[in-house]
């Protein structure tokens, strides 16, 4: 044998991939949710693969098209993205958390739709929803866990604490507040956060870059730093 192929970076790699928001609903016709528009996690899975890799991204309602060869999966709600998830965990080394996840649900749907009243006020009961990443980080075996902290403050101070707080291996702190990056946009500017083997902080930074580039530069970064 004169020459052996390289092997991409992502070659035997899995790769499990939370994208675009959650929907809760209210009754048979309404819901809560947020403006994820599901870009990013979408870019990530198409880069994942790009290089290589096996990926399963499982979305939010959002109408994005599926990046060839990735596997997709459909939810509506937090706890059909945390089942999902948990059914696939087993058989991924990376778990990357891209999803902007509702924070709660109506505590009880109402099964038939919530009619107009004489009142001027309505009042919904919420309840939290479980957290999908810092589940996935707290069970065993566990795979690599990467975060996603959308702030628009104090943005590198609320990340360190969500990836202290969650057990992750990494997370990408994200500004929010400008409003052509991030949250729509086809930009984005984030910072990554990890710990090293002694624990201390370390941090890279990436100007506003397109997000399918930022999503390859980004990918290839989590492939070493779990290696
Ligand atoms: N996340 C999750 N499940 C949830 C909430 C968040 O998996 N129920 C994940 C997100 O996908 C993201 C990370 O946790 O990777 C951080 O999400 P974020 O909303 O920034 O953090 P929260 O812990 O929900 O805190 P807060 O919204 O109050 O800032
Ligand atoms: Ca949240």
């Amino acid at each position: 044998q004169r020459s052996s192929a390289v092997a991409p970076l992502g070659a035997g790699l899995r790769f499990l991939i939370t994208a675009g928001p959650t929907q809760e609903a209210l009754d048979p016709v309404r819901y809560l949710s947020n403006h994820s528009s599901g870009k990013m996690g979408f870019a990530l899975a198409s880069a994942a693969r790009a290089l290589g890799a096996q990926v399963t991204l499982v979305a939010g309602p959002v109408h994005l098209p599926t990046p060839a060869g990735v596997e997709r999966i459909n939810v509506l709600s937090a706890n059909e993205m945390l089942a999902a998830c948990q059914a696939h965990q087993a058989q991924s080394d990376l778990f990357i958390a891209c999803a902007a996840v509702a924070d709660y649900r109506m505590a009880t749907p109402a099964e038939q739709k919530i009619k107009k009243t004489a009142s001027e006020t309505l009042t919904l009961e919420l309840i939290k929803n479980p957290d999908i990443l810092a589940t996935l980080a707290a069970s065993s075996p566990r795979p690599f866990c990467i975060g996603f902290a959308a702030e628009t403050q104090q943005v590198l101070e609320y990340a360190q604490q969500k990836l202290i707080r969650k057990n992750l291996d990494a997370i990408v702190a994200n500004d929010v507040s400008d409003p052509s990056i991030g949250f729509g946009s086809d930009q984005n500017r984030v910072t990554l956060l990890w710990q090293d083997q002694q624990h201390q902080l370390q941090q890279q930074d990436w100007p506003a870059t397109q997000k399918a580039t930022l999503a390859h530069q980004l990918i290839a970064r989590l492939i070493t730093l779990y290696q």
